[in-house]
């Protein structure tokens, strides 16, 4: 992805509008060639009311819908707000142009999806946790005024999601959390925000554990010795991803609790079978409660079958 983006960036850049056009249209999966395509208005005429927006717009990625001879779009502004002519001749007639407003919030979508469903980042976007909600691209995308001039987002990613995700953002005030609220890393490092085709938006298709590892790669392994809980319940068997009153992000406030839960004789399910601590172990006292004092290397280790190194 991060690939894709600098090697846009740097065409964006080149001012051959030509190699733009083929490359974009590669990479985004857009139409190799698109067919030359007439228009009763152009941009011009919308620029006889809309001034200020046909100015500016020609600081806009979308500006290669209309200079790129493989988008040939003689009136750029039609791709997303339909055809402009009756609009035009009812002296701007509100109705009779498509304004991203009300809530036929699908159709509006589709305006945008007609190029943009077969992006990587974008597959699957109808069938997200986002769509079924009823959320439009114009939610978090402005095309006219972004916030900054990356993706044409209204605001930071992370402030767009807090924005509505209210739970969430608390979660992240909690004493031990992911720096979100600090700028450190954003909800779009762990989620992807347009995804249908992956449990809780993760960008990933498997437990979500992928998207831990992009940051802590040393918690992948492969171990020589792996230890199964990982296997059993992922990551979040064990961490609170947000955040969490208790430190390392630990979903129990005692690493005693959180351990004896399957290393121990009175568990409940019966299913998993796990070893016991061995009787020196004097679960009473403090130095035995803090389980990975001496257990350092719990997430694995190429040394030692009990994790001791
Ligand atoms: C004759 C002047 C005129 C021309 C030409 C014109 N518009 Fe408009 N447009 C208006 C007016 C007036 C409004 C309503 C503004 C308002 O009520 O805030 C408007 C509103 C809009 C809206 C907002 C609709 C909404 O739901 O709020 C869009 C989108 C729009 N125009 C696009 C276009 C496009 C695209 C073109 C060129 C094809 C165009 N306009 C040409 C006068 C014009
Ligand atoms: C890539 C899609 C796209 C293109 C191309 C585009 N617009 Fe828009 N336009 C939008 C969206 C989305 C909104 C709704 C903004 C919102 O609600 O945040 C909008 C809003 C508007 C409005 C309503 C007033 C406003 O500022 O909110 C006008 C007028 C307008 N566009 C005119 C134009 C004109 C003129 C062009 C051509 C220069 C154009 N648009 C090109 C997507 C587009
Ligand atoms: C919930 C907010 C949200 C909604 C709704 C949304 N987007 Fe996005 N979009 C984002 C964010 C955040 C990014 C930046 C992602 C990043 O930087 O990793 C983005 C990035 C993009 C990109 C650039 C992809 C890339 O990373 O190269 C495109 C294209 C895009 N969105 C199109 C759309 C379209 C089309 C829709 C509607 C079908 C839509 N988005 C709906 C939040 C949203
Ligand atoms: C006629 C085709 C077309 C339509 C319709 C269209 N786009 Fe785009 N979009 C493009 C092209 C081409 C680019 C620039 C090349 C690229 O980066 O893929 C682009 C780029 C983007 C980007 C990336 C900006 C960046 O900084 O990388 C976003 C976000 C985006 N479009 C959102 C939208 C939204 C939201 C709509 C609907 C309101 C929309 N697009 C409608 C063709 C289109
Ligand atoms: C306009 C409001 C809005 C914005 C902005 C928004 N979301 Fe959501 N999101 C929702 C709603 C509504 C739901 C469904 C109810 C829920 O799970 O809270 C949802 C659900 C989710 C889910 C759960 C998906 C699932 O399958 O359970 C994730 C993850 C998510 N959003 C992440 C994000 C991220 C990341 C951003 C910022 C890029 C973001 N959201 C921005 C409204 C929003
Ligand atoms: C460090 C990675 C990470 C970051 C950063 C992150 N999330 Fe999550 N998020 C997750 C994981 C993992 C889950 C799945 C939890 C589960 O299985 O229920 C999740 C679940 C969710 C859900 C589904 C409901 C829930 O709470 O389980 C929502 C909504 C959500 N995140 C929103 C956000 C928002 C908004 C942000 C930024 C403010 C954010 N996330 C930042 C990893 C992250
Ligand atoms: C974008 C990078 C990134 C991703 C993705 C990420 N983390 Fe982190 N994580 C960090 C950073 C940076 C820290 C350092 C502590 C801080 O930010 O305060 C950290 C700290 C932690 C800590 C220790 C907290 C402490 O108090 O020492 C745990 C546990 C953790 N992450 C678990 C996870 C899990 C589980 C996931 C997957 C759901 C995940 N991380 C995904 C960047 C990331
Ligand atoms: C069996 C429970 C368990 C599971 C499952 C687990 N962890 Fe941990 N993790 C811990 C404990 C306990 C600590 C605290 C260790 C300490 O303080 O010595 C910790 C600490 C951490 C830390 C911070 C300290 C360090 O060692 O860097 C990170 C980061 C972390 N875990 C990431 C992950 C990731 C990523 C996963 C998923 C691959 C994961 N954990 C799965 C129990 C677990
Ligand atoms: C989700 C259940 C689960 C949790 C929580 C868990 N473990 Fe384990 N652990 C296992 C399983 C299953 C094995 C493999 C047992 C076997 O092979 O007999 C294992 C193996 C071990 C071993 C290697 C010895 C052996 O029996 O193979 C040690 C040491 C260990 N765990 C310590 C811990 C510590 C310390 C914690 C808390 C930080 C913890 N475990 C949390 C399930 C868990
Ligand atoms: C003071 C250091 C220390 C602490 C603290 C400690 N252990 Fe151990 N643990 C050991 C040693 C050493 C062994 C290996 C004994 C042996 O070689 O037979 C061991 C062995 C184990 C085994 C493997 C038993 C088997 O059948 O192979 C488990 C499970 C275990 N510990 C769990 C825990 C749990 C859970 C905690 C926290 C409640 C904990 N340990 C705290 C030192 C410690």
């Amino acid at each position: 992805m991060t690939h894709t983006r600098a090697l846009r960036v740097l065409l964006l850049s080149s001012t051959a509008a030509l190699l733009i056009g083929v490359l974009a249209g590669n990479l985004k999966g857009l139409p190799a060639r698109a067919a030359p395509r007439q228009s009763e208005t152009t941009m011009q005429d919308c620029g006889a009311c809309h001034e200020e927006l046909v100015n500016a717009f020609t600081k806009n990625v979308h500006d290669v819908l209309e200079k790129s001879p493989l988008y040939n779009l003689a009136n750029p502004c039609e791709s997303c707000h339909g055809p402009g002519k009756a609009h035009i001749d009812g002296g701007g007639d509100r109705s009779k142009i498509i304004g991203f407003k009300g809530n036929t919030f699908r159709s509006y979508n589709q305006q945008c999806l007609a190029c943009h469903k077969k992006d990587r980042e974008i597959t699957g976007f109808d069938a997200s946790t986002h769509a079924k909600q009823g959320l439009n691209c114009a939610d978090c995308h402005d095309i006219h005024k972004p916030a900054a001039m990356t993706r044409l987002l209204k605001d930071r990613p992370s402030n767009l999601c807090m924005s509505c995700h209210t739970f969430q953002k608390a979660q992240f005030s909690k004493p031990f959390h992911h720096r979100v609220k600090e700028n450190a890393i954003e909800c779009t490092d762990c989620h992807q925000p347009h995804s249908g085709l992956d449990r809780r938006q993760l960008g990933s298709t498997l437990s979500g554990d992928e998207v831990c590892f992009k940051c802590h790669t040393e918690k992948q392994g492969p171990f020589v010795f792996e230890h199964p809980a990982i296997r059993l319940r992922g990551c979040q068997g064990c961490h609170e991803p947000h955040g969490s009153n208790n430190p390392k992000l630990l979903v129990r406030s005692t690493m005693a609790a959180l351990c004896l839960e399957c290393h121990s004789r009175s568990l409940a399910t019966k299913s998993v079978l796990t070893s016991q601590p061995p009787s020196f172990h004097n679960l009473n006292s403090p130095t035995y409660r803090n389980c990975t004092t001496c257990h350092v290397m719990i997430h694995g280790s190429d040394f030692s079958r009990l994790f001791l190194k």
